[in-house]
This record gives C-alpha cells, sequence and structure tokens, in this order.
C-alpha cells in the first residue's frame, strides 16, 4: 500500500475517532474510497484502531455489502426474492448478464460493472427492483435493463438513472428515489393524524415511571414480530444496573416479504425520532442508534437532516426541550447486508463494530446489551406508537385491535394481488378482510410472517391478524394457484442457508440437508419416508439452534407439510424392488472411481 493510500485509511480511522466501534462506518468509508476493503487497507484500519487485523478480517468478511476483493466501480444487485422472482427477475437477470457479458458474481473486464444477486430489498411492494450501488431502481424490465446498462456505459453515474421520482417524501430533494409509498390504508394510530412533538411534550412532563406506566397500560407490544411487551422491556432496562443505557432503533427489515419501516423512515421519521426520544428519558438514557439496513442508505441524508433540524430545535441534545438533565441524541448506523442482524443481538454485535454474531442469552440486552450497558432494542413501528399513546392516551390505543394485541399494525403485502403495499389495520382483521382488502383474487396460500413464518391455505382465512392466533412482524405474501407451493419454500430454505451466520452446526448443516431433501422431492425422487425425515430434522434444527434464525428457519417446510401434505405427497413415491430411489449408485462410486482410476464395468 503507498503512503498516501495508508494515510486515506488513517484519516478515515481519524474522522470517526479512532473508535473500534465505527469499524463498520471505517470499512464502508474505505470501500468507498478504493472499491473495496483490501488486505493491506485492513493492516492500516487494524494499526490506526489498535486491533489485531483477523478482527478487521472477521467483519469485512461477514458482511455481503463489504469485499476485500476489488468489485465494479458499480455494483448491480438483483433482488432475487421470491416475490421479485415471481414479478420476473429472473428475466432481468439474464437481460443483464447478456447485456455486460458476465456471469452473476462476476465484474467486467474493464472493471465498471459488478453484477450480484440480493436477498429481499424490501421492494416487494415494486418488484422486481434492483440497487444501482445506493441507487434504487423499481418495476424493472428486461430492457429497462439492458437501457441502464447503455446508460450507465455512457455516464457511469447511478444517481443519473433516476426518472421519475416515487410519492411523498421519496420526492424529496434529500431522498430523491424511484421509490413508492405505496400507502393503501392509513389506520388511526400512525399513518393518518400525528400531532408533531406533542406526545414528547407531555412524557416530559411526567416522570420516567410514569411514562413506562402509559405504554404498559397502552398494552403495546412489540411490532418487529416477537410481540414482547414493550412497557415491561423499558422497566427491565430501567431497574438494571450500571451508569449508562441505550435506545437502539431496529430498522433492519430484512424478513423477505416486509417493507413498512421503509415506509414509516420516509413519511414518520420525526415520530420515529419522537418515540426514541421518549424512550430515552423513560430508561435513562442519553444515546440512541437507528441501525439501517445497507438497502435503505438512500434515506440516510433525509434522516440526518430530520435528526439535525431536531437538533435545532431543541428535541434533541441537552435538556431536551428545556428538561433540566434530560440529554439525548440519535446516530445513524448502516448496516452492511446481514439478515441475522436483525436478530436484536447480532444488532448489538454490529453496532460494536463487531461481525453480526448473535450472542448467547441470558444476559437479555435489557440488562446487558450494547457496550455492555441495559439497552433497549424496539421495531420502528413500535417506537411510531409511541408518541400517540403519549399523546391520546393509553386507553384510546389500548381499545383498538383485539383483545390480546391493542392498536394497529403495519402490514406489508405483496405477491399475487392487485393492490401490493403498506396497510394499516386493526388487529384482529382476519385473513379473509386482509385478501380483500388487497385485491387478491384467487389466493392459494398466504405466507404470513415473511419467509421464517406460516403457510396457510384458504380453509385458515377465517384466522385473524394478532399475536394469538397469526402473528407478522408485517410481511404477508400472497400465492395465486399458478405458483409452485414447494419451490417457494424451496427458495426460503435458498435464504436461510445463504444467512446464517455459520456460529452453530444444527442451522448452518441443519439447513442444507433439510434444502437436499425437499430438492430430491421436488425433483420426484422423493420416498414417503422423506416427510418423516423433513418433520424430525426440522424440529431439531429448530430446537438446538442458538438463536431465532435458526430457530424458525425450518418452518416453511414444516408448515407446508402439515397444512400443504397432498403437494409432497404427490411427488413421493415407494421404490417398487424395495431399494431406494434417490440412491444414484453411479454418483456414490464416482470419487471411488477416479480414485481408482477406472470404470466399473456394471454401471
Ligand atoms: C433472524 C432475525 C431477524 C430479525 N429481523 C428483525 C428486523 O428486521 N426488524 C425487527 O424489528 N425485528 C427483527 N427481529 C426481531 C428482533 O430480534 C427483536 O425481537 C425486535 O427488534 C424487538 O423489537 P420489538 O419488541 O419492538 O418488536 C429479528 C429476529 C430474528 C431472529
Ligand atoms: S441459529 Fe443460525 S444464525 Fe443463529 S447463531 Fe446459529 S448459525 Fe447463527
Amino acid at each position: 500500500m503507498s503512503e498516501t493510500t495508508e494515510a486515506t485509511v488513517r484519516k478515515i480511522c481519524e474522522d470517526f475517532g479512532n473508535d473500534r466501534m465505527r469499524l463498520m462506518d471505517i470499512a464502508r468509508a474505505v470501500q468507498a474510497e478504493f472499491g473495496c476493503v483490501c488486505g493491506e487497507a485492513m493492516d492500516a484500519i487494524a494499526k490506526a484502531l489498535k486491533v489485531h487485523r483477523v478482527e478487521v478480517e472477521g467483519v469485512v468478511t461477514f458482511y455481503a455489502f463489504l469485499s476485500e476483493e476489488p468489485k465494479g466501480k458499480i455494483v448491480i444487485r438483483v433482488c432475487n426474492d421470491i416475490i421479485d422472482v415471481m414479478k420476473g427477475s429472473e428475466q432481468v437477470a439474464e437481460a443483464l448478464k447478456d447485456e455486460l457479458g458476465v456471469a452473476m458474481g462476476e465484474t467486467t473486464d474493464d472493471g465498471l460493472f459488478t453484477l450480484e444477486e440480493t436477498p429481499c430489498m424490501g421492494m416487494c411492494d415494486q418488484a422486481p427492483a434492483i440497487l444501482v450501488n445506493d441507487v434504487v431502481v423499481t418495476y424493472v424490465g428486461p430492457d429497462q435493463a439492458r437501457e441502464m446498462v447503455r446508460k450507465l456505459k455512457a455516464d457511469p453515474d447511478p444517481t443519473k438513472l433516476i426518472g421519475r421520482v416515487g410519492d411523498g417524501n421519496n420526492a424529496d430533494e434529500r431522498i430523491n428515489a424511484m421509490v413508492h409509498n405505496n400507502i393503501r390504508k392509513a389506520g388511526e394510530v400512525i399513518l393518518d393524524g400525528y400531532a408533531d412533538g406533542e406526545g414528547l411534550k407531555k412524557a416530559l412532563a411526567m416522570t420516567p415511571a410514569e411514562v413506562i406506566r402509559d405504554v404498559k397500560t397502552a398494552r403495546l407490544r412489540g411490532r418487529g414480530g416477537a410481540g414482547f411487551p414493550t412497557g415491561m422491556k423499558w422497566e427491565f432496562t430501567r431497574a438494571a444496573g450500571g451508569k449508562k443505557r441505550y435506545v437502539l432503533c431496529n430498522a433492519d427489515e430484512g424478513e423477505p416479504g416486509t417493507f413498512k419501516d421503509r415506509v414509516l423512515l420516509t413519511e414518520r421519521a420525526d415520530m420515529l425520532f419522537e418515540g426514541m426520544t421518549i424512550a430515552g428519558y423513560a430508561i435513562g438514557a442519553e444515546e440512541g442508534i437507528v441501525y439501517l439496513r445497507a438497502e435503505y442508505m438512500y434515506l440516510l441524508k433525509f434522516l440526518d437532516d430530520i435528526l439535525a433540524k431536531r437538533r435545532e430545535k431543541n428535541l434533541l441534545g441537552e435538556n431536551v426541550c428545556g428538561k433540566q438533565g434530560f440529554n439525548f441524541d440519535i446516530r445513524i448506523q448502516i448496516g452492511a447486508g446481514a439478515y441475522v442482524c436483525g436478530e436484536e443481538t447480532a444488532l448489538i454485535s454490529s453496532c460494536e463494530g463487531l461481525r453480526g454474531d448473535p450472542k448467547n442469552r441470558p444476559p437479555f440486552p435489557a440488562q446487558k446489551g450494547f457496550q455492555e450497558s441495559p439497552t433497549v432494542v424496539n421495531n420502528v413501528e413500535t417506537f411510531c406508537c409511541v408518541p400517540r399513546i403519549l399523546e391520546k392516551g393509553p386507553g384510546w390505543f389500548a381499545q383498538m385491535g383485539s383483545q390480546g394485541s391493542p392498536g394497529t399494525k403495519l402490514l406489508s403485502i405483496s405477491g399475487d394481488c392487485h393492490k401490493p403495499g403498506v396497510f394499516e389495520v386493526p388487529f384482529g382483521i382476519s385473513v379473509k378482510e386482509m385478501l380483500k382488502l388487497c385485491g387478491a383474487e384467487e389466493p392459494a396460500a398466504v405466507q404470513i410472517g415473511g419467509a421464517s413464518g406460516q403457510m396457510i391455505g384458504p380453509d385458515e382465512f377465517e384466522r385473524t391478524i394478532c399475536y394469538d392466533d397469526l402473528p407478522t412482524g408485517g410481511s404477508v405474501m400472497v400465492f395465486g394457484p399458478q405458483r409452485n407451493i414447494l419451490k417457494v419454500v424451496d427458495r426460503f430454505m435458498d435464504f436461510f442457508i445463504e444467512e446464517s451466520c455459520g456460529y452453530c452446526t444444527p442451522c448452518r448443516v441443519g439447513n442444507v440437508l433439510l434444502k437436499e431433501r425437499l430438492d430430491r422431492i421436488i425433483e420426484g425422487k422423493g420416498e414417503p419416508s422423506d416427510l418423516e425425515y423433513l418433520k424430525d430434522l426440522g424440529e431439531t434444527v429448530k430446537i438446538s439452534s442458538r438463536c431465532g434464525l435458526g430457530q424458525t428457519s425450518p418452518n416453511p417446510i414444516l408448515t407446508t407439510l402439515e397444512k400443504f401434505r397432498s403437494k409432497y405427497e404427490e411427488l413421493v413415491q415407494e421404490a417398487p424392488d424395495g431399494t431406494q430411489r434417490n440412491f444414484d449408485l453411479a454418483d456414490a462410486v464416482s470419487d471411488a472411481q477416479t480414485i481408482a482410476g477406472r470404470q466399473s464395468v456394471h454401471l
């Protein structure tokens, strides 16, 4: 590495205070400067931060958006989630491969383009979508993809691709994105009215304990999927020892089919920051961090600007709103393309500048989280509910929705329906009503709760969306009769295999074995005993995995085995002569033949 390059890396590290915790930001900045974080850059980072080189390498190699190998000046990422595939992303990928003359994962000879696939970008309502560096291009077709490459060859500035901008704040020059909000139904709590600042004002007139009491009385439950009572989480965090406490907002939104936080970050950023500030006051924190997924980088400038404006108005900073002794500020931490970082302990690791490995629990983040201090981690939507609860009173909130799930829920609905988008509905809405709202004419199956959720068929459409029946962090994917359910499941398994952090064997290996057996069935080589195998192995992976990713990854197989069993049964059959149908003798002896250097005469 030349002296000037080393000086540049040193300067980047200095800009982040040579703080080891900011390793993610440093690596991203180095990559932006040099196109990758090469070995020498890693050495320079390690030297500046006074950490071992292997720690830097561990981070760079963990995240999909970081690379130690040089990539093209322009990285085109094609979203390959199931909804995008249904809407034609494979044809878009083929067109791009052809136009660029490279395969997936390759870089063009002139070093201008790298072509990659990426899992759910949070744009299922406007699929197919691609990312061109940080620029999101939606509703792409093969011809448009080819045209885009031609334009980039003539002018390699991806921002020039932005033609017609989307609705609402997407058109704001700080965002300037082709993304659409697709808000189809505004509900009372979040998307309808909002008296900016009222909730915070009311909270600061109360004691922190009273604020927590109101959140508990409203019976607010976490909107990220698990539904843990928010007030209780805040109470545990406040009660935990230690001098510092932290408020972390989970804006990772990586669950396939989920995109409602994207809309909240675009249209309700003040509401989110207000909710986080109230949480800071309630638990006694001075610092908040929004963990923003890398795919939403296009929102960063806008969000940073809103934070700056809030500081100017003393809605953040010292003695917030004149409340003596209450100091609170928020910063944004950009992720780097890892679904597992949505898991709260992995998110904390990532905020600490580490690989996004989940941590052992207990201790829970409320006891020991960010920097070993008590930490509240909540979803974007959860924080957005808080100012409204304070503004309108907990009774107002608690009377909406269902008994065990008060309030409204934002659903991100996509797939085979006429109106994909975001719907704010009261908890307790039936699947049938929901399908009517989104214009799903012939739904044959609905996946609720993302890839890690469950698939239900028409005989269960009377069931309701709520924590006591069908819980979801927001993802709802609709599949019409033309879809092959097992191929959908297969795609979900690909996702989990790709996104497993690899720490524990059941998840790292078990998901691969599950997929292999599923593939055999799809290829028509399965036997009835394979169904039992899938069930047993799926349950083993669930109970023996360390974090929520492995604990839920077999769900697509297990729920379809239960509810769409005939789809499996029609593909499997007993071998007539008692042999194993899926045993391939030629394949089994091929290694031995290679070693022996001769072919079997019996094959
Ligand atoms: C693999 C995995 C990914 C997750 N992704 C997200 C996510 O993107 N956003 C989110 O809010 N919660 C996600 N969660 C749930 C979080 O771990 C955590 O429960 C949530 O952020 C808590 O906030 P809440 O109580 O407000 O829901 C994920 C969990 C797992 C296991
Ligand atoms: S369950 Fe999977 S993602 Fe979670 S820690 Fe184990 S290997 Fe990592």
